[in-house]
């Protein structure tokens, strides 16, 4: 029996394969490589020198897609994949609800066929839009800003629908907050492609030399600084909250709902000199005006992901920022390096 990870090349997905195989899971990886690189599956394979099996494919090809359901005996699935940024997505909402949405039902219509009826789902905190109040637990009101976030917001409703509809299905919907660090051996982490959007690769790839200055989004924001505050997660911690959701699943029916996160706020000031700190670099930064659509401060009610998936993210903010940093050193273009290699 087999868990099958849909977007396993991914940053958090291939996080979330390292662990899985790790604690003696089978899997089975899916990725279209339409924002992730070929090079994360060889590395995933390195790190834990356990087998698995990849397939290349877009979970919008159906026939594909159910060859995978027909070879495996799938148990569960991870669903990672799909669309993330907020911007594009402002852009081209009509790619965004397109490739989100449709690639969910296709996956879950071929689980109903398959009679595999355990999911966990990617999620995030940006379904909670602009939050009344923080820490923000997981029964505040949603109400995402922006096309990327009513997706994540309208799968979720999709498959509340489902379980609703049939009490097979046991599904785990995780919100997580902002994820950043890598993988102790520095071979796997985040690889934006082109300028990054958010605040963590944007740090290292100023503290690397590739980017000049940090623009910091506003100065006057009700905070402790003024800068934004966010809750960010070791990207390890959350891939074990996956595991820890998984194991939930197999036990039960219906549809859970957690935050994951530390439950800590940090200002993009503390998250710069922390950075510094870690590195032993000096990170240039002016302030800028405020980003459209930000919110001043998010950070999680951890309590429900504590208690009912006895999961907590104990890695703490310097370490986040290290591993970040040895992960930016190692691979200061990310995978694409890679590809010069073999074009040279
Ligand atoms: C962003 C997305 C959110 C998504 C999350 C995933 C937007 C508007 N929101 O959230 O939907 O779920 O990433 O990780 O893109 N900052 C700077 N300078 C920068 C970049 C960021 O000052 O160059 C600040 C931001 O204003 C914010 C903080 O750093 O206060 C964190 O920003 P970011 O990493 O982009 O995450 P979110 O805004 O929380």
């Amino acid at each position: 029996m087999a868990i099958l990870i849909t977007g396993g090349a991914g940053y958090i997905g291939s996080h979330t394969a390292v662990e899985l195989l790790e604690a003696g899971y089978e899997i089975v990886i899916v990725d279209n490589f339409s924002n992730s690189h070929p090079e994360a599956i060889k590395r995933i394979g390195e790190i834990t020198n356990k087998p698995f099996i990849f397939y290349e494919l877009d979970l919008m090809d159906q026939e594909r897609l159910e060859e995978v359901f027909a070879r495996h005996s799938i148990e569960a699935v991870i669903h990672f994949a799909g669309l993330k940024a907020v911007g594009e997505s402002v852009q081209l909402p009509l790619k965004y609800y397109h490739t989100n949405i449709y690639s969910t039902l296709v996956l879950c219509e071929i689980m109903k066929k398959y009679e595999v009826f355990k999911l966990v789902f990617s999620s995030s905190a940006t379904v909670y839009g602009c939050p009344e109040t923080v820490p923000i637990t997981e029964d505040s009101s949603l109400g995402a800003s922006n096309p990327y976030g009513r997706t994540k917001q309208m799968i979720e409703e999709i498959l509340q629908d489902m379980a609703l509809s049939d009490p097979q299905w046991g599904i785990s919907i995780l919100r997580y907050f902002n994820p950043i660090g890598a993988h102790k051996s520095g071979r796997i982490g985040e690889n934006p492609s082109g300028i990054p959007n958010n605040l963590m690769p944007y740090i290292s790839q100023v503290a690397v030399g590739k980017l000049e200055r940090l623009n910091v989004f506003g100065c006057d924001y009700p905070t402790v600084d003024g800068t934004g505050v966010r809750d960010y997660i070791h990207v390890v911690d959350l891939a074990q909250g996956h595991i820890k959701a998984l194991e939930r699943i197999m036990q039960r029916k219906g549809v859970d709902v957690y935050n994951l996160g530390t439950g800590k706020g940090l200002s993009v000031l503390e998250m710069i000199s922390t950075f510094e700190s870690a590195s032993g670099r000096r990170i240039p930064y002016a302030f800028a005006e405020r980003r459209s659509g930000d919110i001043a401060v998010c950070y999680a009610d951890t309590l429900k992901a504590n208690r009912e998936l006895n999961w907590s993210a104990d890695r703490g903010i310097m370490e986040m920022c290290e591993d970040t940093w040895r992960w930016q050193c190692a691979n200061p273009n990310g995978y694409s390096e890679i590809e010069l290699e073999k074009a040279n």
